[in-house]
């Protein structure tokens, strides 16, 4: 796509990213409502590990969060990937995926892993799977996925961080 930028975000996008979270989830059947207040918590408690924005000029069309996890209670090294959202009018455009695969590039350097909840029919395009032995409680198990930069490949349940969860 022309003219896309990716960047981190500034305090300065909050609101913003706000407002898009709320509109990119309000046709989402899955949605709870609660994905922007999931990405202010997070920022408020400073588990913003990774936010990226999608500029086209001035005009904010997308956004993903990443923050720490643990497993099995141990911070691993690993992240979660959420929430993400694009702007309804510029969705299947590749805007999602030039996040997602931007976030995941700057973070294989330094982490070991990422976990997502999510449709695996978007997700496994980045090479997301279901892993045996990494677990997370209350989903049916085909919607977790993990991306792993490590062999062996830890073990145990996914814990997101306290703001994640409220
Ligand atoms: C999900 C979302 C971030 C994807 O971003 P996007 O820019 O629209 O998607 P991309 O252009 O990167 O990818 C488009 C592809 O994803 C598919 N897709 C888009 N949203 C999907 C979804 N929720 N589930 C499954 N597939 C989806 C499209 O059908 C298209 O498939 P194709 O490449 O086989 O034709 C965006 O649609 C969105 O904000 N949706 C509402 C919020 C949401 O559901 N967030 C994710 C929660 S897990």
């Amino acid at each position: 796509m022309s003219g896309l930028r990716i960047r981190p975000e500034t305090p300065a996008d909050a609101d913003a990213i706000s407002a898009l979270t709320t509109a990119a989830f309000a046709g989402a059947e899955h949605s709870d409502g609660t994905e922007a207040e999931i990405v202010a918590r997070l920022r408020a408690a400073d588990a913003l590990l990774l936010s990226l924005v999608a500029m086209q000029a001035e005009q904010m069309l997308g956004h993903v969060a990443f923050s720490e996890v643990t497993i099995g209670g141990q911070d691993r090294g690993w992240v979660g990937l959420g929430p993400v959202s694009v702007l309804p009018a510029r969705q299947a455009e590749g805007i999602g995926s030039a996040l997602i695969r931007a976030g995941l590039s700057r973070l294989q350097t330094t982490r070991r892993g990422c976990v997502v909840l999510g449709d695996p029919g978007y997700y496994r395009r980045f090479d997301f799977a279901v892993t045996p032995g990494i677990t997370y409680p209350g989903v049916p198990p085909k919607y977790f996925m993990a991306l792993t930069w490590e062999d062996p490949v830890p073990q145990g349940e996914v814990a997101y961080h306290p703001a994640f969860t409220g």
